[in-house]
């Protein structure tokens, strides 16, 4: 290995809060010299950025794991690390399922990555503890060009869901300081990211001295230069009145919450312990919609938990139609060690059970996302150009204020720019138009290069790898 420069690459599984890390480890190892690789053929090490929170999404980073095996008999002195959620949770296990690994490094633990990449030693390295107060400040993330940018504000998880795997390889949650947010979004918004996404487990639960979650898109919105401001996942628990019309009234802030329901049993949310009913829930969603009319509202919903009975499931089942989610993220319960359910209640409903309840709320949802998504069809809508798509240039790509991914002729329109679109058709994931006239001209003129392909959200933000698949 050149080990001068090394060139590393990263693969990222997992949610937002993992995309976010790449970025944080990459500013990491640029700051000691190091370079980003474009291939794998390329790179002097590969990281696999890795997700923990089903059975299938770590069967499927060891399954690609396997597939660096030939990279490193081409080249011996490649390093391979995996590194986040799945690294803490398995530690050894990874390495002796593939000795080849050279080391396993947990969320907290980035900041030694300069220094195990650049050890000489062939022994594996396993380092996943936990550091109470790592919250990598003063540490400028690398992030591609673009108009978008993810500010993570809060690290780790202090709700107890009893399926969750989270808590157990994150840690307990920690608020980044309230100044350090708002400098991170003034200098990103001179750089000309004016789009902010502000990532947390539970983003509604920050707290800062006297900050809280209102107060802190308060500030950012303030900044003038941002034009946008998103933020997942909050939490049904704490989704404050004050918070509700904060979406309703602040222009800047998106008119899209994904506000995760898991289950609308009351006995199945319980054992789940989420610490609402499915009243609560309810409230909220309509309080959101009272508001705000044209809102979408997205939501993540767990089938097959411990004793979920078919009188259980029905009422997700029944929520679903009631509620008519614009988006939903559905997963089949997958047990994980270390979380409380393992430890105390059964993974008592038979797998076919689960694909079947599975498989019918996703052809439910399918036709609400479809039917949400044609409303807008016929309506002149107002939209964000993120970038152009990289299978057709002439096709600029964007967000309407509700987040609803639309994708119209590029003219002579840049990023950065808000339009006027006039929808003319839909599917149950975008919006096509046509643009009309431009409403508010980009205060940065991004390179048509640099703005293809970079920064660009497409749907509603996935909170992991494998939506509505498993
Ligand atoms: N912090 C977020 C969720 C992060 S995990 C929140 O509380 O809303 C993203 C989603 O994965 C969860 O909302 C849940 O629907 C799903 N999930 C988490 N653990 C799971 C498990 N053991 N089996 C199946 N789905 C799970
Ligand atoms: Fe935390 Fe619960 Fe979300 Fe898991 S599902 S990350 S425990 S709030
Ligand atoms: Fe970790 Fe996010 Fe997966 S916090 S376990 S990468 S969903």
């Amino acid at each position: 290995m050149n080990m001068a420069k090394p060139k590393v690459i990263i693969e990222t599984y997992g949610c937002q809060m993992n995309v976010a890390d790449s970025e944080l480890i990459q500013g990491i190892l640029h700051e000691a010299g190091m370079e980003a690789a474009t291939s794998l053929q390329e790179a002097d090490v590969i990281l696999l950025n890795t997700c923990a929170i089903r059975e299938k999404a770590e069967a499927r980073i060891l399954g690609r794991l396997t597939n660096m095996l030939p990279y490193k008999r081409r080249k011996p002195s490649l390093k391979i690390g995996v590194v986040g959620c799945m690294a803490k949770h398995l530690g050894d296990e990874i390495i002796r399922r593939a000795p080849y690994v050279n080391f396993v490094v947990g969320p907290d633990n980035y900041r030694r990555l300069p220094e195990i990449i650049q050890e000489t030693t062939t022994e594996s390295q396993v380092l996943t503890n936990f550091i109470r107060d790592e919250f990598y400040d003063g540490i400028t993330p690398r992030r591609p060009r673009g108009l978008c940018a993810w500010i993570t504000i809060q690290r780790g998880c202090n709700y107890v869901c009893s399926y969750c795997i989270v808590p157990f390889v994150r840690g307990a949650e920690r608020n980044i300081p309230a100044h350090e947010i708002i400098h991170e979004a003034k200098t990103l918004a001179e750089q000309g990211f004016s789009v902010i996404t502000l990532l947390g487990q539970t983003v509604n639960s920050y707290r800062y001295e006297d900050w809280d979650f209102c107060k802190l898109l308060k500030a950012i919105a303030a900044i003038d230069a941002i034009e946008q401001i998103r933020f997942t996942s909050p939490h049904p628990l704490g989704f404050s009145d004050e918070l509700i019309e904060l979406i309703a009234t602040e222009k800047k802030l998106a008119k899209f919450v994904h506000l995760p329901l898991q289950s609308a049993s009351d006995a199945v949310l319980e054992r789940m312990r989420r610490g609402y009913s499915f009243a609560q829930f309810k409230e909220i969603v309509q309080k959101l919609r009272a508001l705000q009319a044209d809102i979408a509202v997205s939501t993540d919903i767990i089938v097959g938990f411990s004793g979920e009975s078919e009188e259980d499931y029905e009422l997700t089942k029944k929520a679903l139609i009631d509620l008519r989610f614009e988006f939903a993220f559905l997963f089949a319960y997958s047990e994980r060690s270390l979380s409380i359910a393992a430890r105390k209640f059964p993974d008592d409903v038979l797998p076919e059970v689960k694909q079947r309840r599975l498989a019918e709320i996703i052809q439910i949802q399918q036709n609400i996302s479809k039917e949400a998504f044609n409303r807008w069809v016929g309506r002149a809508v107002p939209v964000l150009i993120e970038g152009f798509s990289t299978r057709d240039k002439n096709m600029a790509i964007g967000n309407t204020r509700e987040f609803k991914t639309t994708i119209f002729p590029r003219e002579n329109y840049n990023v950065g720019d808000w339009v006027e679109v006039q929808i003319e058709a839909a599917t149950s994931l975008t919006l096509t138009g046509r643009a009309t006239k431009r409403l508010k001209a980009a205060k940065f003129a991004l390179e048509a290069e640099e703005a293809i392909d970079l920064g660009i959200s497409l749907g509603p933000s996935p909170n992991d790898d494998e939506p509505e698949e498993d």
